[in-house]
């Protein structure tokens, strides 16, 4: 089976074709192979607005998303007409740009005759380690970090999603870049705090590390935005020789509670495999403190490669290509599209299933 994918929920035009054989044995012996991506980011296009503008993001999508579709196509070596199923982002995101991706998914399809599958963005980001060359293996705890997002979720496999817990309110992504932000760095920031943090002393100033002993598995990030910017204000002239030690400091109050709270999920569940997805997975620091942490406990940690931690068409065609193989999402021929854009990950398995 070939399955086209098309992401557009934010600022990222993502197109990927993969591929499975649906005669490659039991589900689970042979995970979809990708063919061919093709990406698009708009960062440069929403820096001098300092965020993402939604307008701009749905217009660009608009003018992305054909010539994508047909790199991707000829990248991979097959014909349109060889396309079994097209999945899509169907939620959550911006609004408008979600339309855009759902659009074309579904006016291909009709004009190809073939089925049309709506997929969940927070479902690609959690199997987007599939992708690698070593994917883990079912049952899993995933850590899923992006810049909407923050929650732990017990995995049982395709669909099969118990959330254990979840930022009550900002997201680790959105606290890297509000705190990036105070730095003078562009949006989105994170990355490049990061590079700003190797050269500076993650113990300089005590950040709050909200939640960190609480029983439960939820985070709180909106407090450190705002002790960052209290630091910030102190220190006056001063921040300029203090933004390395400020970016370590911060991201060190970060790592240290998406850590804690991780292991505190692999102790609860028993499991003994983490998959951590969503673009702070890309995080050095991140991944090298899960590693040590990780390696104690005897337990796996995946990533996704770092290409496809941030927003992909890659992990959308290949979370649509596995809710196929599972048969825990069926195509049809329904053409008449619509987008969810809050959508709680949740509420997958009844929608989607
Ligand atoms: O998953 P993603 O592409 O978008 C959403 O679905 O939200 O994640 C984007 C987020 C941004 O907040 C960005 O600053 C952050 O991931 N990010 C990083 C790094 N690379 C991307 N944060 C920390 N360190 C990084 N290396
Ligand atoms: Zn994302």
């Amino acid at each position: 089976m070939l399955i086209l994918g098309i992401e557009s929920s934010c600022d990222e035009t993502g197109v990927a074709m993969v591929e499975f054989s649906p005669n490659s044995g039991e589900y689970g012996k042979a995970w979809p192979k990708l063919l061919a991506q093709a990406l698009h980011s708009q960062i440069a296009l929403h820096t001098p607005y300092g965020g993402v503008v939604p307008e701009l993001a749905s217009r660009d999508h608009i003018q992305r998303v054909v010539p994508l579709t047909n790199t991707v196509v000829e990248k991979s070596k097959r014909g349109l007409s060889e396309i079994d199923a097209i999945v899509f982002t169907k939620g959550p995101g911006l609004a408008g740009a979600l339309l855009v991706g759902a659009g074309v998914a579904c006016a291909l399809g009709a004009s190809l005759d073939i089925p049309v599958l709506g997929i969940h963005h927070l479902e690609g980001h959690l199997l987007s380690p599939f992708l690698s060359s070593d994917p883990p293996s079912f049952p899993f705890v995933a850590l899923l970090v992006s810049g909407g997002h923050t929650q732990l979720m017990s995995v049982k496999g395709v669909g099969e999603y118990e959330i254990l817990g979840e930022s009550i309110d900002d997201a680790a992504g959105e606290a890297f870049d509000k705190s990036a932000k105070l730095l003078g760095i562009d949006y989105p920031g994170g990355k490049e705090l990061s590079e700003l943090a190797v050269h500076g002393n993650p113990t300089a100033y005590a950040f709050p590390r909200p939640l960190l002993h609480s029983k439960d598995l939820n985070f709180s990030f909106a407090g450190l935005k705002t002790a960052v910017l209290t630091q910030c204000m102190k220190l006056g002239d001063k921040l300029i020789s203090e933004r390395a030690h400020l970016a370590a400091s911060t991201q060190a109050a970060i790592v240290e509670v998406l850590v804690k709270k991780s292991l505190k999920a692999l102790a609860q569940t028993g499991l003994k495999s983490l998959v951590v997805a969503g673009g702070v997975g890309a995080n050095s620091a991140l991944r090298a403190s899960l590693n040590v942490e990780c390696k104690k406990m005897n337990v796996r940690v995946h990533y996704p490669e770092i290409e496809f931690c941030t927003d992909n068409g890659a992990m959308i065609a290949m979370a649509g290509a596995m809710r196929i193989q599972a048969k825990r999402g069926v195509p049809t021929k329904d053409y008449s599209f619509e987008v969810s854009p809050r959508w709680p990950l949740d509420q997958i398995n009844s929608d989607n299933s």
